[in-house]
């Protein structure tokens, strides 16, 4: 379905701005599309009644319109209206879990479009239990049809960035409710007859239908872990899908795992931290537990790696398994691994909490494979396995009709949106400060441009400034770069060099950067020849690709060096050339550059 821009811009508004809240809904009740926050995931919101509404959620969406949508209410008392038949059943449901992450499938009553149910005669009915889910649902008044804010096939949004991130401009509205609690979608269940069935897993889980259920039991429509052929079209397909090949990797057997059991909880997530520190106070049997769940995320990455030195691997992993990486102390490793940490490794609620959000993360930084934490719980794990589940389907196995994931779009994103911002500095090292180390300068702002912003990868709360410069180390000081260089780099980037001025390298300069990338091998080894401690943060580009385990091979199998070239005194095409080298060189390093200074997309 082809998406078109509706708006120059969504407005995102506060959960405190009440006369924001009534406004949205007024424009809902009038056709228009709003996203809003639940407990569960983001909505996007319209009239459920209205079908030309309808179709402009699945348009914002491109999503198929042969999917149904759920029917959000304020108030019970709305239920009545909106379907033609309580069962008894659905009532007991209905009296036990809402408001919360459920969703009851009754059947229908006439004033609910068609399109809403994608012409079926049930409807799905949920109440939120998120307070400004509530307080907006109350003002609107009316059945609202939303399904999760996402673009089609993309991990659901469970903060309103990620609503911003796949709609904005397509939607009137985003209500900015913080972080969704749950983090996974309600539970589905079908009421229509005797027995419930459970459509789609969620917070409410089967032990705690059945806890309220007399006589009976709870079914789970075909397999919805994922193992087995599934009931319905949809869901053997990929779905929640990030760019990254996603993979699964398993909880050792007999492992404890918590806040499965979410009977009774909130969803609310609390804040754990945990290093290297605490490693060491564990005793041996717990180390020896928690070295064997991260084992197989060792392994698997030591056997990506073996097979491609330059894959990127992303970890959604417990912040142990963190620390166990810490304390390996494996470089190699680590500069390949970008790591989204979710809490406590063995408690899936925050696991649960963190998904889809840690895949679209990983996403931003652009790995190529998600290797992402399995549980084998029977509660609230059955619903993280099925979403891991479809988010580990293969690229072929995309739903027809449904969008090819693509690589995120990112937001500019003020720094002052954060607490606080580190700083890091990159220098580029060579012999006169004319040519080829302006040209590494200019190259690496331009990537470090079109990345932005950063965020520090210790802390998510804290904002990232990267900045780069470069010095030579028997430069004349003062003098402007080379008139061919500079033509080379505006013809390669659009850009000149700016203001480049060449200047003598001292240790001052040394000193105020973070990392110290030297064009030549020889550069690199006299700096650390003059200043042996400064040794840790001064590479050449050549020992900086081998330090990260970059392992270029030329098509003979032998193991390249970069090698540049001195263009100066040569034609206009030996500068061109050269400025491409370098530009491919950097392009490759970026990544593994963020990585050593700790800074993070977002
Ligand atoms: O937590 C949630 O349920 C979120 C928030 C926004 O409330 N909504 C959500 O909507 O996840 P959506 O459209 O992404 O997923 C709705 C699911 C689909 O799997 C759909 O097939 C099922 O609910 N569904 C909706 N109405 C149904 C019906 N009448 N019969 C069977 N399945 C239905
Ligand atoms: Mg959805």
């Amino acid at each position: 379905m082809d998406r078109e821009k509706k708006y120059k811009k969504t407005l995102l508004i506060d959960s405190d701005d009440e006369k924001a809240i009534m406004d949205a809904a007024e424009h809902l009740k009038n056709g228009e599309v709003i996203g809003f926050p639940t407990e569960t995931v983001y909505g996007l919101g319209c009239d459920a009644r209205d079908g030309e509404a309808v179709r402009k959620v699945f348009e914002a969406k491109g999503r198929p319109a042969d999917n149904p949508l759920i029917c959000h209410i304020g108030d019970k008392e709305q239920i009545k209206d909106i379907v033609s038949e309580i069962t008894p059943l659905a009532q007991k449901l209905i009296d036990n879990f809402m408001p919360g992450p459920i969703t009851v499938v009754m059947k229908k009553a006439d004033c609910i479009a068609n399109e809403t149910t994608a012409g079926l005669d049930t409807v799905g009915v949920r109440m939120p239990s998120h307070p400004v889910a509530n307080k907006f649902l109350k003002c609107c008044g009316i059945p609202v049809a939303a399904p999760s804010a996402n673009l089609s096939g993309r991990p659901s949004p469970t903060g309103a960035r990620s609503v911003l991130e796949d709609m904005d401009g397509y939607i009137y509205a985003i209500i900015d409710g913080g972080d969704s609690e749950y983090g996974l979608e309600s539970t589905v269940v079908d009421c229509t007859g005797k027995e419930p069935v459970i459509l789609r897993p969620g917070a409410v889980t089967k032990a705690d239908i059945d806890a309220v259920l007399k006589d009976g039991e709870t079914t789970i429509a075909g397999n919805l872990t994922g193992s087995k052929a599934p009931r319905s079209p949809g869901m053997k397909y990929r779905h929640y899908a990030p760019y990254a090949q996603v993979e699964i990797m398993k909880m050792p057997e007999g492992t404890k795992i918590t806040g499965d059991d979410t009977a009774g909880s909130d969803g609310r997530i609390k804040k754990t931290s945990f290093t290297v520190e605490d490693l060491k106070k564990l005793s041996d049997d717990e180390a020896k537990a928690l070295v064997n769940i991260a084992s197989p995320f060792i392994l698997r990455s030591r056997e990506i790696l073996a097979g491609n030195p330059f894959a990127r691997i992303g970890l959604y992993c417990g912040e142990e398994i963190k620390a166990v990486y810490a304390k390996l102390n494996d470089k190699i490793l680590s500069a390949h691994t970008e790591f989204c940490v979710y809490g406590k490794t063995t408690d899936v609620s925050m696991a649960s909490h963190g998904l889809f959000e840690g895949l679209r993360f990983l996403d931003v930084q652009e790995v190529d494979v998600i290797l992402a934490q399995g549980f084998d719980g029977e509660g609230l794990s059955v619903a993280y396995m099925n979403r891991l589940s479809k988010a580990s389907g293969k690229k072929e196995e995309l739903t027809p009709g449904m969008p090819a994931p693509a690589r995120p779009l990112r937001l500019p994103l003020p720094l002052d949106a954060f607490r606080d911002t580190y700083t890091a500095s990159v220098l580029f090292v060579d012999d006169n400060n004319t040519s080829l180390s302006p040209c590494c300068e200019a190259l690496m702002r331009r990537l470090i441009e079109k990345n932005e912003p950063y965020i520090s990868s210790r802390t998510a709360d804290t904002g990232f400034e990267i900045y780069c410069e470069s010095a030579g180390l028997t430069a004349m000081s003062g003098l402007d770069p080379d008139p061919m260089m500079e033509k080379a780099v505006k013809e390669l980037t659009g850009w000149g060099l700016g203001s480049i001025e060449s200047r003598r390298a001292d240790p001052a300069i040394y000193d105020d950067n973070d990392l110290i990338l030297t064009v030549r091998d020889e550069q690199a080894y006299s700096i650390i020849k003059a200043f042996p401690e400064i040794k840790d943060k001064v590479f050449s580009l050549s020992t900086f690709a081998a330090a990260n385990g970059l392992v270029m091979k030329d098509s003979s199998g032998r193991i390249m060096s970069i090698s540049v070239p001195d263009p100066s005194g040569e034609n206009f095409e030996t500068y061109l050339h050269t400025a491409k080298a370098l530009g491919a060189w950097i392009e490759l390093l970026f990544p593994y550059v963020l990585k050593d200074l700790e800074a993070s997309r977002i």
